[in-house]
């Protein structure tokens, strides 16, 4: 069993095939960097929100949920520093006009589209999504709006809100899950760089002292959470930013990065975010954002440590480390080896013959009426029937015989072993269960 032959052209297809995901609009021709999630894709980032939740929560106990707007007026992006900040550097070619991020490209060497070498100027280049609101368009800045780039803003514009309304004191966090948008140069890598994701955010809050101290706390959890999810952890590093990669407000950064086929690229940021945002917000606002210190009697603003990933990243990653082909009856099989809580489906039903369609289908009802994503699939050959529920990574499949109606078991197969064994069908949850829960 291997992994190595996986390409991020066998994920985009795999994902479209069975109905992962697809690009958007696209019977309008597609919609560059933008993406739909179809069944399948929907139930795994599902799995993924309820993982990360799960590690969230077992970090620290007062973890808040939230769930902010995605509009934002121009007066948070400029106090957040965004307006002036929240660029990439751009770059034409004067010959076929196709543009480019500068920081990803040799200029000495011509356009990889047309062959010639004729730049433009480097550029910056704001990836913020700016709209207007309300029926007058007009100049004035109070009807400029923008799409939020990252979920944390919001948490910061209602900190007070949650120090009033949930008398929760220092430390505690917030979390969200939710879009964000960005106009990206050049989206690419399928479903890594998009100009509409989604993220899952935490904005701890806590004294400065115990800043780094809590920062170390969350890289060591979120090392927990990859290792939770089943990735292979030889793929994953954590490695601490150079100073001039780090963003604006940002005074310490270790990103979680995993090897995919294109190289180690990102997957979280884990950023110690000093007090800049509540500082600022509270400077453009004119809102005190401090918290008063019992013990110390004095008045202070809080600083933040940040764990932020992007679901659709994750997805991915998530798809290249499961990707798996072997040879199974002389015929290559593709089988996602996903851990069984992330398996969209966690388990499929077949009735050998449709002639025996009746009973498997009220084993199959009963299952699903437990609250469990299961199939039922009759057409095919058996064989061929695992192969689908293999490619989508289910890892239980059970085959309902003739003998079944008399010795009331029926068949399970295991999708990374194949082996197969015989149970009673009054113990098909438990086994479910057994399996859901194995490390
Ligand atoms: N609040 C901090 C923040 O947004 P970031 O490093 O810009 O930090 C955090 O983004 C995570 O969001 C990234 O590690 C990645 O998983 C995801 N992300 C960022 N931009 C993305 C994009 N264009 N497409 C998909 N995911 C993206």
């Amino acid at each position: 069993m291997n992994n190595s032959t996986v390409t991020l052209d066998k994920i985009v297809a795999l994902c479209k095939r069975k109905g992962f995901v697809y690009q958007s609009s696209t019977i309008y021709g597609g919609l560059n960097g933008v993406y739909d999630f179809g069944h399948l894709g929907t139930l795994l980032k599902k799995n993924i929100r309820t993982a990360w939740l799960k590690s969230i929560n077992a970090t620290f106990d007062d973890i808040l949920e939230f769930e902010g707007s995605l509009l934002g007026p121009h007066d948070v992006w400029q106090a957040s520093g965004h307006v002036e900040n929240f660029s990439d550097p751009m770059v034409d070619c004067l010959n076929c006009k196709h543009r480019f991020r500068a920081d990803e490209m040799d200029l000495t060497k011509p356009c990889p589209n047309c062959g010639q070498t004729k730049w433009t100027e480097i550029r910056q280049f704001n990836l913020m999504f700016k709209t207007q609101i309300g029926a007058i368009a007009n100049d004035d800045k109070s009807s400029i709006a923008y799409l939020r780039p990252e979920t944390a803003q919001p948490i910061f514009i209602n900190f007070k809100n949650f120090i009033s309304t949930y008398r929760v004191k220092i430390p505690f966090g917030v979390s969200q899950m939710g879009k964000s948008f960005r106009n990206e140069i050049t989206p690419k890598q399928f479903l890594f760089r998009t100009r509409e994701f989604e993220q899952m955010e935490i904005e701890w809050f806590c004294k400065e002292e115990t800043a780094l101290q809590d920062f170390q706390t969350w890289c060591d959890s979120r090392r927990q959470f990859y290792s939770n999810l089943g990735l292979n952890m030889e793929k994953i590093r954590f490695r601490e930013q150079d100073e001039d990669e780090r963003a604006h407000y940002s005074k310490r950064c270790t990103d979680v990065e995993y090897e995919f086929p294109f190289g180690y690229k990102e997957i979280e940021g884990i950023a110690y975010r000093g007090n800049y945002d509540l500082t600022q917000h509270s400077k453009f606002s004119g809102k005190d954002l401090s918290v008063f210190d019992e013990e110390t009697k004095q008045t202070y603003t809080p600083h933040v440590v940040e764990c932020s990933v992007g679901i659709d990243r994750l997805l991915l990653t998530l798809l290249f480390d499961a990707y798996h082909e072997d040879v199974v009856e002389d015929e290559v099989r593709i089988v996602l080896k996903l851990h069984p809580q992330m398996a969209p489906i966690k388990a499929a039903f077949f009735p050998l013959v449709k002639k025996l369609n009746e009973p498997m289908l009220k084993i199959f009802k009963d299952i699903k009426r437990k609250g469990y994503e299961v199939e039922f699939d009759e057409s095919a050959s058996i064989g061929k029937r695992y192969r689908r529920q293999d490619e989508i990574g289910t890892p239980l499949c059970f085959t309902y015989d003739f003998d079944s109606e008399t010795d009331n078991c029926v068949t399970v197969r295991n999708r990374d072993t194949t082996l197969q064994e015989r149970i009673r069908i009054d113990a098909i949850e438990d086994y479910i269960k057994k399996t859901l829960n194995k490390e």
